[in-house]
């Protein structure tokens, strides 16, 4: 009962969300803003960002699909910097480097914003959780409208993707398609979805869907980036063991919230270590950063601020199967269609959706 009218709540407040787009951006688009001139902020050193050039690999992505035709994305870069959403950012005064690399990649609804000094500016893909495309269209000017050369990729369950009215990231999406038509949209193929959870059992030996939790954006944005980019520079992230309550380093160092961009919200490893703990409908925060370091082994990954290595496979990590060291190949689509599998990660989604 509860949770039915939760569910009830939750769908007024996303037709709500649609319907203020939809009334918004027409206010917005009869007067066009004197202001949306380029104009960068105070105290941030602009560079050239390194263009793409024609002569650079094309690589295809096939788990990426366009939500206009279908076709697979088509990108490459020699250099990425991933930027993370953690309140490890703040202060660091990463920006410039972050810019300086090919392309920048960001998660969700981080803005850079107000926060370019520690974050920087550019965004050339943004990978975007059907739980999170609320908070995208919450800010659409400053997400969406004004990032018309962003890529754009998000993921969700197949349920959010159904066509019959009832998905909701699809929903959402053909609105954003018919305002904003030259926008570079694709979508994590159902197949792509299936073969991330593979790629999870096979890291970690633990099966996602058995162990109740859900993939984050940033297993997402980290295994698109292993495929996409000839190097990554990882900001923000922290070493899995990090918040582990036996290591000193995060009793030592003042605690920071999750999202830098909302400084007051909840503290980063108390939301890791709860979410690893918890019994279902979370995310595997840590042991997905053991993997993100086993990756690192075998792979052009560095991660700063903080600046750490990871260290040589022990048999410490938490559940990550290092005696596993073979090269990381990008994931191949795996060739699983069970539907059984399918509708159960709805039902799982389907619960979580807007946590
Ligand atoms: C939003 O983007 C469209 C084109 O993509 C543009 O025509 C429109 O003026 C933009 N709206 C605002 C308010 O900037
Ligand atoms: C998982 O491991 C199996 C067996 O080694 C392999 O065939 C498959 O391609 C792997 N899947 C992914 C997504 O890495
Ligand atoms: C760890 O990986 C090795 C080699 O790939 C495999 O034989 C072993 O079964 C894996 N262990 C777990 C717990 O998955
Ligand atoms: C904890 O901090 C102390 C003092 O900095 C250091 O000597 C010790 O090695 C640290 N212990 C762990 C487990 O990192």
């Amino acid at each position: 009962m509860k949770t039915r009218v939760r569910q009830g709540i939750i769908g007024v407040l996303v037709i709500t969300t649609v319907t203020g787009f939809m009334v918004m951006y027409n206010n917005t688009s009869r007067a066009p803003s004197p202001s949306s001139s380029s104009q960068p902020e105070a105290g941030v050193i602009l560079e050239e960002p390194p263009k793409r050039s024609t002569t650079d690999p094309i690589t295809v992505l096939r788990g990426y699909k366009s939500f206009v035709d279908q076709k697979p994305l088509k990108m490459h870069c020699s250099s990425c910097s991933l930027v993370s959403s953690s309140g490890q950012l703040t202060g660091g005064r990463r920006g410039e480097e972050i810019d300086r690399a090919q392309c920048v990649i960001r998660m969700n609804d981080a803005p850079s914003a107000h926060f370019q000094r520690d974050v920087g500016r550019r965004t050339d893909l943004r990978v975007v959780a059907h739980s999170s495309l609320p908070r995208v269209l919450s800010r659409r000017q400053e997400l969406l409208n004004a990032s018309q050369d962003t890529v754009f990729i998000f993921w969700g369950p197949s349920s959010s993707m159904r066509r019959d009215g009832k998905g909701t990231m699809f929903n959402s999406l053909k609105l954003v398609k018919r305002l904003l038509p030259r926008h570079k949209l694709y979508v994590v193929s159902q197949r792509k979805m299936l073969s991330l959870d593979e790629l999870f059992k096979n890291e970690t030996g633990m099966d996602r869907k058995g162990s109740k939790s859900w993939l984050s954006t940033g297993w997402f944005t980290m295994s698109l980036a292993t495929e996409l980019c000839g190097s990554i520079n990882v900001f923000g992230m922290v070493p899995p063991d990090f918040c582990s309550p036996a290591s000193n380093s995060s009793t030592q160092r003042p605690s920071v919230p999750y999202h830098y961009y909302e400084p007051r919200g909840r503290s980063e490893c108390s939301t890791y270590l709860s979410n690893e703990r918890s019994q279902k409908g979370s995310h595997r925060f840590v042991t997905e950063k053991s993997v993100f370091a086993s990756w690192a082994r075998t792979h052009p990954i560095r991660f700063q601020q903080p600046d750490w290595t990871p260290r040589s496979p022990a048999p410490d990590a938490m559940a990550t199967n290092t005696s596993d060291t073979r090269q990381l190949q990008p994931v191949p689509d795996s060739r699983h269609t069970d539907v059984q599998i399918n509708s159960q990660i709805d039902r799982q989604a389907s619960r979580q959706v807007n946590r």
